[in-house]
């Protein structure tokens, strides 16, 4: 099996670097080919189109922002669906919509490929230890086929039901994780203007369902500068896709979107590259403590 990654950034490099340490050849494609260039891993080649990258690999990854960057390297001159083929499996790992999902994957089956809907739920970092667990919509054949691929990424693999039906998980999943660091940093806030330190506050809610939480998240809200997995503009897509789904689905949502507006507000004013619960910096600002 030969390996293709269309959008070489955080998740993109991360899934190349996984595979090219077990030894498999990799063709990537990235819109700005000097960044993609700046990765530097054996049996590794960057094509220039994304049309090349279906005749050199048959499982193609797209790791790709939003629906917009997906439906750019569709439709552009020398796209992936000008080369896709019924040799191909398109595994799209990019947090989109239920709708855009079954979108795609009727533009791929025209061509005769595969298309999976396979969003993931943890960091590069994850993928890199072999660790990251897997959503994953479409055809269960194709997922008994795949596994040995697949599990080189990660063991857990979670089949959801049919297209669609992951990606709409994954926003589930995306839901509660801004809105916990939120509710973290607006307890150490307040317990801050009411004099009370951190360590305090943090020794009191380890005895609260929150306990879990501040272990995964209290280090980089605080840091001054912590690594970059998971960017804030990039966790304000997937609200927004989030709040698109709860109106299709006629169901009220009152938390995530107040959230939202949170993070939206937070990129207006520079958090955009941001790690997303840095959010906790903006709240500290909102609240006039340094
Ligand atoms: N990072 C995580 O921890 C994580 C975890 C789970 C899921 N995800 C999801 O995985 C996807 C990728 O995330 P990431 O963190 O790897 O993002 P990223 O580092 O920001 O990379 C985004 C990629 O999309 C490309 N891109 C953006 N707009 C484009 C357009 N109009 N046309 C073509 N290419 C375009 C970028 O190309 P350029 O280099 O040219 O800008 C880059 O390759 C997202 O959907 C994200 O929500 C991320």
């Amino acid at each position: 099996m030969r390996i293709g990654v269309i959008g070489i950034g955080r998740m993109g490099r991360a899934i190349i670097e996984r595979y090219s340490s077990q030894d498999y050849v990799i063709y990537g494609w990235n819109r700005t080919k000097t960044k993609a260039k700046e990765l530097k891993v054996k049996n590794f080649k960057i094509l220039d189109h994304p049309a090349e990258v279906c005749r050199e690999a048959n499982i193609i990854f797209i790791t790709l922002s939003d629906i917009e960057a997906i439906k750019n390297v569709f439709y552009q001159e020398k796209g992936l669906l000008q080369g896709l083929t019924s040799e191909n499996i398109v595994l799209n790992i990019s947090t989109i919509t239920p709708e855009a999902a079954l979108e795609f994957y009727k533009e791929v089956k025209k061509t005769g490929a595969e298309y999976v809907d396979m969003p993931v739920l943890g960091s590069p970092k994850k993928i890199l230890k072999g660790e990251l667990p897997i959503l994953f919509s479409g055809n269960r054949e194709v997922l008994e086929r795949l596994k040995p691929i697949l599990e080189i990424l990660g063991k857990k693999i979670i089949y959801v039901g049919e297209i669609g039906k992951a990606s709409a998980l994954k926003l589930i999943f995306n839901m509660v994780l801004p809105v916990t660091v939120v509710v973290i940093s607006e307890a150490l806030n307040l317990g801050a203007k009411a004099g009370i330190e951190d360590k305090i506050i943090l020794d009191a809610l380890m005895d609260s369902p929150l306990s879990a939480a501040i272990k995964r998240y209290y280090d980089r809200m605080v840091h001054p500068n912590p690594p970059v997995s998971f960017t804030m503009k990039l966790m304000l897509k997937d609200l927004e896709y989030l709040t698109r789904m709860s109106y299709k689905l006629n169901t009220p949502l009152f938390l995530a979107p107040v959230v939202k507006e949170l993070l939206k507000s937070a990129v207006a004013n520079g958090f955009s590259e941001k790690y997303y619960a840095k959010i906790h910096d903006y709240l500290k600002k909102l609240s006039g403590l340094k």
